[in-house]
């Protein structure tokens, strides 16, 4: 089946294409993958960060003999924190263009993580580790893949506990819908999916590539007397940018430059702030009016806005809704194009979802100079840049006409769900 005909209807999760699944079951199947380990040193920054914190270390193995136990989750948060520098996305984006992409044979555009996740398993802390788990059963949609790239070298038998554990994808989805089946619990699933995993063997020049279906994670506590260092993150393809699960575009995921040239010219821009002072107020817009906002409460998406202008140092003294169950959001239209002030709003999926109306109001946005902050995003429209770059992502992310149920798998319990909904839906009209 091809792209355009699976787009043009809506599909079951399940239903993916073939070409994604000759993927997921070949370059995304817990294979190891190497890398040039001095042109992407990883491993070395992620040291020279934690000695720039005043820990005195020369091997991440022996992390757990420098850093005080109480202080490695701070190390560690701090750690995810400084993957967003831009020196490091850099070197990320670098390594996604010249070793992913063409070792897993993606296609571009791609996005990436906005933030790694940066792991510390630590020999003294039995309790501490992680069990056996899928990216699905988290919330992941069936396109996105991982990478696990250990910054120590754990590809030694006796390194068994403090690697990371997988099992290939087939024998994963017949697992995961055993536990699911027999209703089964944490511990008879760690024993169950034990018999079947095995040790990744990787380390730095090594990551492995998987998917949202493996089964993967510790599963038991790291007995090597070593600390294992490691880094995790996802990737997804523009192609399959409507199954990415409850993770969309923007948020989680950043779309990345499509060449090292495009990214040294976005690095050159001027920094973002100098474009937020235009001298007009800041009106905050909440709504409920687009898939993505319906349930999401107003005075949630209240305290994401106040989040986002107090971390930016902006005031506000002002807010509108959006009249409910009118689709094309008359009061941001209103917003826009009458009054002489910028515009706080949750999200750029809050935008509304026919592109015609949509792009008429964004074009007179960057025209009339009324900033529109998407506080979900972090993204700011101030010009017609920006304005390519909200596009981009809506794009990705095939905004207002998605595959449904965007990646996730329907069990028959969430089916039942919906067809109650579908149902007095139905007798309501
Ligand atoms: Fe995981």
């Amino acid at each position: 089946m091809s792209i355009e005909e699976l787009t043009a209807r809506p599909a079951q999760a399940n239903d993916i294409n073939a070409a994604l699944e000759h993927s997921l079951t070949n370059e995304w199947d817990a294979k190891i993958v190497t890398y040039p380990n001095d042109k992407y040193p990883f491993n070395e920054w992620i040291l020279g960060r934690i000695r720039g914190m005043g820990y005195k270390l020369d091997d991440l193995s022996y992390l757990h003999e420098s850093v005080p136990l109480d202080e490695v989750y701070k190390v560690t948060k701090q750690l995810c924190a400084d993957t967003n520098l831009p020196e490091f996305r850099r070197m990320l984006n670098n390594f996604v263009r010249d070793v992913v992409v063409p070792k897993g044979k993606l296609r571009l555009p791609v996005a990436v993580q906005r933030f790694m996740n940066v792991r510390i398993m630590l020999p003294t802390t039995p309790e501490l580790f992680f069990p056996y788990h899928t990216g699905l059963l988290y919330g992941h949609g069936i396109a996105s893949r991982s990478i696990w790239m250990p910054f120590v070298d754990v590809t030694a038998d006796e390194d068994l506990t403090r690697s990371m554990q997988i099992i290939p994808i087939k024998k994963s989805r017949e697992l995961a819908k055993q536990a699911i089946d027999e209703r089964l619990n944490m511990a008879q699933m760690t024993k169950l999916f034990a018999q079947h995993s095995h040790q990744i063997k990787a380390g730095p020049g090594s990551c492995c590539f998987f998917s949202q279906e493996h089964i993967h994670g510790s599963g038991r506590p790291n007995t090597t007397g070593k600390t294992r260092v490691s880094m995790d993150f996802r990737i997804a393809e523009g192609i399959y940018g409507d199954l990415l699960g409850r993770k969309i575009p923007a948020g989680y995921f950043h779309i990345i430059p499509n060449t090292e040239e495009e990214e040294e010219r976005l690095s050159k821009r001027a920094p973002r702030s100098e474009a937020y002072n235009n001298g007009k107020p800041n009106i905050f817009y909440v709504a409920n009016n687009t898939a993505a906002t319906y349930s999401v409460p107003v005075h949630l998406q209240r305290y994401m806005l106040n989040d986002y202008m107090t971390k930016k140092g902006l005031t506000w003294n002002y807010e509108l809704f959006d009249l409910e169950d009118m689709l094309h959001c008359p009061t941001l239209m209103h917003l826009i194009e009458e009054r002489n002030a910028n515009t706080v709003m949750y999200s750029i999926f809050a935008l509304p979802e026919e592109e015609a109306e949509r792009n008429r109001l964004l074009e007179i946005a960057v025209k009339r100079g009324n900033i529109i902050h998407f506080v979900n995003e972090d993204l700011q429209l101030t010009n017609a840049d920006d304005l390519e770059t909200i596009k981009n992502y809506l794009s990705f992310s095939k905004y207002g006409h998605s595959r449904l149920p965007i990646g996730l798998p329907i069990s028959g319990q969430t089916k039942a769900y919906f067809d109650k909904w579908g149902a007095s839906l139905a007798q309501n009209s």
